[in-house]
């Protein structure tokens, strides 16, 4: 897989390198999380590297949005707007899915392997254009399996119940179809303050943390996330050691399986066996091969 950085100082090493080239991401959050900031972020970094970005826009029209990214540092903004690398559409939830079901086939045809990067925020609306679960799904699978043919994508989702509790049906189906998951939670404290905490909920083909990181948002920054206590670590002091394990246990396992696995060892490293117990998986391998 290839990686993209994200264009989100400190979220890139929580992603083993960044984003998944041509993925989809959704990042889900309350409103004021900073989904619309992080969207930009992405975007811009694109632009930077000579990428085209294609803004959708569902909720605030694209003045607003431009007139953010300024306050947020991003003057250059406007030069690539009339450079036309970056395009922005502005829709409703109800003209997106019409524009997804009708314009989108040939839409990609023209932008085919353009390797932009879309950013649509927020992707809500679009769940709402339609109250049937079935045809929320074959929308929002439809939309991401084609928007990945223009590049890579990032979604916003908003998040409307109690803060942590994703169950409900809009964000559920999304968070199925995208490849990285991304929950931006604002929590606020007895004493009235707010933190605010980014966990990745899933990232497909890719290392990922699996902790929760503090995140600032910050004027000409964007969002800045903490990414100490992540549980990646490029050592491999456990891989070797299993290795040597299984060296010693050679006669208890077919040299096949002992062939297999030291191979697969080689790309393992420390945080891919944070909870596994080394003698107990031991145990187990010679256990399922003990009659072979
Ligand atoms: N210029 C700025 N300087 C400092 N902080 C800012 C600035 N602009 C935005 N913020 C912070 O970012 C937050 C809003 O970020 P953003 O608009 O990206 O959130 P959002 O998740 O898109 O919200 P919504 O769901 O309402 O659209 C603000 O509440 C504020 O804390
Ligand atoms: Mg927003």
């Amino acid at each position: 897989m290839n990686k993209i950085k994200s264009g989100i100082y400190g979220l890139n090493s929580l992603l083993d390198g960044g984003l998944n080239e041509n993925s989809a991401t959704v990042v889900i959050g309350c409103s004021g999380a900073g989904k619309t900031t992080l969207a930009t972020q992405f975007i811009r970094r694109g632009l930077e590297m000579g990428q085209e970005g294609i803004f959708v826009s569902l909720d605030e029209n694209k003045e607003q949005i431009i007139k953010e990214a300024i306050q947020m540092g991003w003057k250059k903004i406007v030069d690539y707007i009339d450079e036309e690398k970056l395009v922005f559409i502005d829709a409703s939830g109800h003209e997106f899915s019409a524009f997804i079901k009708r314009e989108l086939p040939s839409f990609v045809a023209d932008w085919k392997g353009a390797n932009a990067r879309i950013s649509i925020d927020p992707l809500t609306p679009v769940m709402w254009s339609t109250s049937d679960r079935y045809e929320q799904r074959e929308l929002i699978g439809f939309m991401l399996k084609e928007t990945r043919k223009v590049g890579t994508v990032l979604a916003t989702l908003e998040e409307h119940g109690t803060s942590g509790d994703l169950s409900g049906n809009e964000t559920v189906i999304p968070m199925y179809l995208a490849d990285c998951v991304i929950h931006l939670k604002s929590i606020h404290t007895p004493e009235g303050g707010l933190q605010r905490r980014l966990k990745i909920m899933k990232c497909r083909s890719s290392r990922h943390s699996k902790m929760e990181h503090q995140y600032s948002i910050v004027k000409g920054l964007g969002l800045v996330v903490n990414p100490e206590n992540s549980s990646l670590t490029p050592s491999r002091e456990v891989p070797d050691r299993f290795k040597q394990i299984l060296h010693e246990k050679k006669g208890s396992v077919p040299a096949r399986v002992i062939a297999r696995l030291t191979e697969v060892l080689e790309d393992l490293r420390d945080d891919d066996f944070s909870e596994i117990n080394l003698e107990t998986l031991m145990r187990e391998i010679i256990a399922e091969y003990e009659n072979d």
